[in-house]
């Protein structure tokens, strides 16, 4: 079956191409329209939000398919990711995980859409669950889940902190999570990442500021994993038993 995934991966130039735009467009220093496109990453929303969808599935599917090599689900695990976006991550673990129980949670009404159609299958069969909630709020209760991702969303976080202490919350004691991002402050160019901030209201981390998030909310054994490359970062940690200290 030809899938977004196998498409990414067989050709994957073709994923380079909303990038370059994006880029480019970003380097003509197009404020106006940067802006715009950006706040469709931040949260998509209606017609333009499900195409940005369709360009993140493509885009995001090499770096997702890499991150769950690392996070490593196993079977029967309850998985929750983060800014699912358009469900793509989920419809993955699905692949690699008999067993599994996948959650979904995304505060964009479009991606949720997007998402539960592309699990309708899944969902159907009771492994997936997809919710509009914020990162800050989580609609569960604490201890519910082994292992969590969050890929591409961080930048978008006004509070980082708060997102961090509601994402060990209901992870389970020994759960690992990991955060995933492609901008970063280390290999990437200082100018491009200075008008993301600015024109996108993004924030752009570095490998220490994001290592230092998992610690401040309570995380132990922070791992770091960094393709030069592509520049993709990975960092991950895990929630320590009730008895273990906590930094
Ligand atoms: C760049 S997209 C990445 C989507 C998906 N993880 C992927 O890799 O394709 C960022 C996603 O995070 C969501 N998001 C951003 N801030 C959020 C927040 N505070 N709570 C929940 N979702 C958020 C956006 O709506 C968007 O779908």
């Amino acid at each position: 079956m030809i899938t977004v995934e196998s498409v990414a991966l067989q050709y994957p130039a073709l994923t380079r191409v909303p990038t370059a735009i994006f880029d480019a467009i970003t380097s003509w220093g197009l404020a106006g329209l940067n802006r715009r496109i950006l706040a469709q990453f931040r949260q998509p929303t209606g017609w333009v939000g499900h195409l940005v969808g369709g360009v993140m599935t493509l885009e995001h599917a090499p770096v997702t398919a890499w991150a769950l090599d690392l996070l490593q689900p196993g079977a029967g695990e309850q998985i929750l990711d983060a800014g699912c976006g358009s469900g793509q991550a989920l419809r993955a673990l699905a692949r690699r995980v008999m067993f599994g129980r996948f959650t979904g949670i995304d505060y964009s009404a479009t991606m949720v859409a997007q998402a539960r159609r592309r699990n309708r299958k899944l969902t159907a069969a009771g492994r997936c669950q997809i919710e509009q909630a914020d990162v800050a709020c989580l609609p569960f209760a604490d201890a519910t889940f082994d292992k969590i991702c969050t890929i591409e969303t961080l930048y978008f976080w006004p509070d980082p902190a708060a997102a961090f202490a509601e994402l060990f919350r209901v992870l389970k004691p020994q759960g690992r999570m990991a955060a995933v991002l492609e901008y970063t402050r280390d290999g990437n160019d200082p100018e491009q990442m200075a008008l993301l901030e600015q024109q996108g209201g993004l924030r752009v981390y570095s490998q220490a500021q994001v290592e230092r998030l998992f610690r401040e909310a309570g995380f132990v054994n922070v791992k770091v994993s960094f393709v030069p490359a592509k520049k993709w970062l990975y960092v991950e940690g895990a929630r320590p038993t009730a008895t273990a200290s906590a930094h």
